[in-house]
């Protein structure tokens, strides 16, 4: 089982929304997937129990109780968790962070969004964890020097994985219908965004290879 965490102290950049669109598309390319919601919010537990799919699971995880949810996971044959995270630096983002195979920082295009991550960033590193960005909430002129700058430096920290997310009102109409933005509508644009994400987590993390080691093994 792989593990991946999405993280920032900075609230609402977008790693609830995130985590239920990768997880619908990595269901849909044959991954059994679990996601483990730490945040006392429960938006994605929430979300998790609204979907008419019960395949895709979900539920709510103190940082006590990680481990022991995460052993039994594994033992259940799931594929791949995405944990959610409260915005913080604290004990339950320290355990995604020290469970996590990549941790995922969704960040908005803005100074204040910049500098936040700065902080998580040196947080993962400390814990000797690999993390990639992603930016999201991007204007449709991504080529806005601001854009671009923000890039740059997410690229020059931990790299960036691609591509930008816009901000599209199908990302929230997703989450209220209890979909991923690949369900809501396939063809368009922010399921382009979802899918090419998608393949971005995969070469950061490996995934194909890891499974086609696992498909060897098991035969
Ligand atoms: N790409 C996007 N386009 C449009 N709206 C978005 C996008 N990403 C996130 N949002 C919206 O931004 C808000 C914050 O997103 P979300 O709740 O996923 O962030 P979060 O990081 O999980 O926040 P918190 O730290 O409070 O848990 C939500 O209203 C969500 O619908
Ligand atoms: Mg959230």
């Amino acid at each position: 089982m792989r593990i991946i965490s999405l993280l920032t102290q900075k609230g609402g950049s977008g790693k609830s929304t995130l985590s239920a669109a990768m997880a619908v598309e990595m269901q849909a390319r044959g991954e059994t997937v679990f996601l483990v919601d730490m945040d006392p919010q429960r938006s994605l537990a929430t979300w998790a129990k609204g979907r008419s799919d019960r395949r895709l699971a979900g539920a709510a995880v103190g940082s006590e109780r990680l481990a022991e949810v995460l052993a039994t996971l594994r033992d259940r044959g799931v594929t791949l968790a995405v944990i959610d995270t409260p915005a913080s630096l604290s004990a339950a983002t320290d355990a995604a962070v020290a469970a996590a195979d990549l941790i995922i920082l969704p960040v908005r295009p803005t100074a204040f969004d910049i500098w936040s991550c700065e902080a998580t960033w040196r947080r993962i590193r400390a814990l000797g964890k690999d993390c990639a960005f992603v930016l999201n909430q991007c204007s449709s002129l991504q080529t806005s020097r601001r854009v671009r700058d923000s890039a740059a430096a997410l690229e020059a920290m931990g790299g960036l994985l691609t591509p930008m997310i816009t901000a599209r009102v199908e990302y929230q109409d997703a989450i209220l219908r209890g979909l991923g933005p690949t369900e809501l509508d396939p063809h368009g644009p922010a399921a382009d965004e979802i899918r090419r994400l998608c393949d971005s987590v995969r070469r950061r993390m490996a995934l194909d290879r890891f499974h086609a080691r696992a498909t060897r093994q098991a035969a």
